[in-house]
């Protein structure tokens, strides 16, 4: 069970925000007259450097925040998750996404069952399945080896695999990857006109095997196949599943052979570690899969067993917890400076969002203080010409992560010196600003007059004091990326943890859920309704006016 400390009654909390009241007062620009910052503000891990001295935090503000870890349980919550508790409560279920990456390929006891023999059973398959489709042993119908893969998945189903393939793009083989996610039959259409039925390996990716869009596009994809030139007894060739459903999988018509399990303690949005990494695992080879595995069990060790100060998913956890709840910040932006990461905040909009947004405590009482931000974020450069300007000039604070790889997987010219001087230079003048007395010598230099000065100037002046991280990381590989994904899961549970509430259901995904399957009926027929609000029937019986 996870502790039930009332966040804000906490003694650390209190000391909190009495210790804003002080350092509110400090300009960034202030605290970095401290030369030894840096190194008293970073932290290195195998190949990541993650530096969040440009916080506005001093060492009085880290000293309490790391007792607000420590008052709320988070050391406790880290050994009831990894040892296989049932900290998803309002499930019954453990959270073991962590055991996935566990190379011991034995001896993990939960519920009387071994559970690493399972995962390791699954791997196995999943390595000799994945490594038949890539050399072309895996035939379709007619004969041909297989030249693409449609995973069709929605949410963590979909995510991960999209993001990791994308972000490892630089490891990938032949094959040719296409993900099917949103209901909207546009998706399916669109990529089925790109695939050939002959050379077509789909992958249903889902834990419940029942979710609407999900099964509504694997349908459409057995009726595509059956009409163009395949048979019912062939589908096995050419459908396999993902799930934790197994009646599900063989009333749908896929062979359980073919069938690659995972089980309730993995949550979906936690899950492309599991067999619902089967299209990672083709896409860039079981070798690079195994590796982003060990980065992230390497990530895993470091959380478990490295103390709070040098705990890089703890301290980033507790700046985020330090702006949502004292600065009243709403947001966290992830502006990763490379373009192959170019999913990575979606997947942690799920990730983070899923997870902590949420509005009742562990006793389930209403909570009545600031949980889980807006995630959001695009690659750099492409954001500084789009967003930036409101990070730097606008009205709201939005903590940033930056992050980018030393080394490029294209060393073109000097992209990557241009890249990265954008890198740097953004958290530098975010930190910084520009003063008046900046701009006025600058617009001087450029030879404006005294009266354009004055006209000019105020709109030239950059507060600076926003806050953000730099994670600088060698280079993206399988292993630093896997790294990378656990240290940011990690973070999300620790302000999980400390926030008092649940972080592994998602009840707010239901309702809409459900109304949804209470219209498609009233869709299916001419009738004008009027059973809803003013509103919604309207829009209804426009629809039906239009369709
Ligand atoms: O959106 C709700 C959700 O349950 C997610 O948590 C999950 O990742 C997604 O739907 C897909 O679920 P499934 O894998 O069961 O199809």
């Amino acid at each position: 069970m996870l502790p039930r400390q009332k966040f804000t009654s906490s003694h650390a909390f209190k000391a909190l925000g009495k210790h804003y009241d002080q350092i509110k007062k400090h300009h960034l620009r202030d605290l970095f007259h401290d030369k030894s910052r840096f190194d008293k503000f970073s932290i290195k891990f195998e190949d990541i450097l993650f530096d969040y001295s440009k916080n506005r935090i001093n060492d009085e503000t880290l000293k309490l925040l790391l007792e607000l870890a420590e008052e709320c349980g988070v050391k406790e919550a880290i050994e009831s998750m990894f040892t296989g508790e049932r900290i998803n409560e309002t499930e019954d279920r453990a959270v073991l996404h962590t055991a996935l990456r566990d190379p011991k390929r034995e001896g993990f006891i939960v519920d009387e069952k071994d559970i690493s023999a399972d995962i390791h059973r699954v791997l196995d398959k999943m390595e000799s399945f994945s490594a038949k489709v890539i050399n072309g042993d895996w035939k379709g119908y007619s004969g041909k080896p297989v030249e693409h893969i449609v995973n069709i998945g929605i949410g963590g189903s979909d995510l991960g695999p999209v993001m990791v393939t994308e972000a490892l793009k630089p490891y990938s083989n032949h094959l040719k990857l296409h993900f099917v996610s949103n209901v909207d039959g546009s998706h399916i259409a669109e990529t089925l006109k790109k695939v050939d039925p002959e050379t077509t390996l789909f992958m249903i990716a889902s834990k419940t095997f029942t979710t609407q869009e999900t099964m509504a596009n694997a349908y459409s994809a057995r009726d595509w196949f059956l009409n163009n030139g395949g048979t019912k007894d062939e589908v096995a060739k050419h459908f396999v599943a993902i799930s934790t459903n197994e009646k599900g999988v063989s009333e749908f018509g896929i062979d359980t052979e073919n069938m690659f399990e995972f089980w309730d303690w993995v949550g979906g949005r936690y899950s492309l570690w599991s067999a619902i990494g089967l299209s990672i695992a083709c896409g860039i080879g079981f070798t690079n899969f195994r590796l982003l595995l060990d980065g992230a069990h390497e990530a895993d060790k470091h959380f478990r067993n490295t103390e709070f100060k040098e705990n890089i998913p703890v301290v980033m956890a507790l700046l985020g917890i330090w702006y949502t709840n004292f600065f009243e910040a709403q947001s966290q932006a992830i502006l990763p400076y490379d373009q192959y990461m170019h999913r990575f905040a979606a997947y942690f909009q799920q990730g983070d969002m899923e997870s902590n947004g949420k509005s009742t405590d562990r006793d389930g009482d209403v909570i009545d203080y600031q949980t889980g931000p807006v995630i959001w974020g695009e690659p750099g450069t492409n954001g500084q010409h789009a967003f930036y300007q409101l990070i730097h000039q606008g009205t709201k604070l939005i903590p940033c992560d930056f992050i980018a790889p030393a080394q490029s997987h294209n060393p073109i010219g000097n992209h990557h010196q241009l890249l990265l001087s954008n890198f740097f230079a953004q958290t530098e003048a975010l930190m910084n600003g520009k003063t008046r007395i900046e701009v006025e010598a600058e617009l001087k230099a450029s030879g404006k007059k005294a009266r354009e000065i004055v006209e000019l100037a105020p709109f030239k002046v950059f507060d600076g004091d926003k806050p953000t991280n730099s994670i600088l990381v060698k280079k993206i590989t399988p292993f630093t990326f896997g790294s990378l994904i656990a240290i940011y899961e990690h973070k999300i549970f620790v302000q999980g943890v400390i926030w008092n509430i649940f972080s592994f259901d998602q009840w707010g995904v239901e309702l809409g859920k459900q109304l949804a399957g209470q219209i498609l009926p009233e869709l299916k027929t001419d009738a004008k309704v009027d059973n809803h609000d003013s509103s919604t029937n309207g829009l209804i019986n426009q629809y039906k006016a239009w369709k």
